[in-house]
């Protein structure tokens, strides 16, 4: 099965870069590719004003609700969000979030109607232990959790494996080890999901390494931080995308 590309722009904490928005911005969704930019909730407004195709870095899984300082996925939806980033690291490290509030986030994400993309990955520590098969295991238990929704729902969600000593380090894994890796997320995928599942990389992507993970028959896409807020150079990854 032929799955499209995915590249997504993870801009964090960040003001929009300069230039985001001209007309030959590399921001922009294509035939060949979904291109999707994840800006901070302040500027998904903007962003979605610009035709751009948009997802939220993290949503409550509750509709409404007294908690301070959150939006839910619903309200996302409502907003003109497409897709929403659900347990990426540095929310699992900074605000505490376990697989059981992620697959939540998930399942809330889907009723809403938002394209949900998981964010897993194991630490150094956890790497250097040998633990990176039994961590990913149990951070895909939501996947199997949503199995029991109907196939055509299930097949909307993207993973992103982020291996967490990859992130922002400039160390990025070696191509052909995250072949394998993704080979092993994608056996562990409800059945009915394996084929159409689009499996993104993720950690010190930048112009020059994106190609050589793209070359990769179960690498789909890519989740850049850094460098996705650099214009020049995501244009450069975004024309790695054959
Ligand atoms: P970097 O590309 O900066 O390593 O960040 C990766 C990431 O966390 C994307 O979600």
């Amino acid at each position: 099965m032929q799955r499209k590309p995915l590249l997504c722009a993870n801009w964090k904490m960040f003001r929009p870069p300069d230039g985001w928005d001209a007309t030959d911005s590399p921001y922009r969704s294509q035939a060949r590719a979904d291109i999707v930019i994840f800006p901070t909730h302040l500027h998904i407004t903007k962003c979605i004003k610009a035709k751009m195709l948009v997802g939220a870095q993290y949503g409550r899984p509750e509709p409404e609700g007294a908690f301070t300082g959150d939006v839910s996925m619903q309200m996302l939806k409502a907003q003109g969000c497409s897709y929403a980033l659900c347990g990426h690291s540095e929310r699992r490290q900074n605000h505490g979030e376990t697989d059981i509030f992620i697959a939540e986030q998930i399942i809330a994400a889907l009723e809403a109607g938002l394209h949900p993309i998981l964010c897993i990955g194991e630490t150094k520590e956890e790497y250097d232990k040998g633990k990176t098969q039994s961590i990913l295991k149990r951070q895909l238990s939501p996947v199997s959790m949503i199995n029991s929704l109907p196939a055509v729902l299930s097949s909307v969600v993207s993973i992103a494996y982020e291996p967490v000593w990859a992130i922002g380090s400039g160390i990025n894994a070696l191509p052909a080890d995250i072949q394998n890796i993704h080979t092993f997320i994608r056996s562990l995928l409800p059945e009915q999901s394996q084929k159409s599942t689009r499996i993104l990389y993720g950690g010190s992507v930048n112009e020059l390494n994106a190609s050589g993970f793209l070359a990769h028959e179960d690498i789909d896409g890519l989740l850049v931080g850094a460098c996705s807020l650099e214009v020049e150079k995501f244009t450069e990854i975004m024309r790695s995308i054959s």
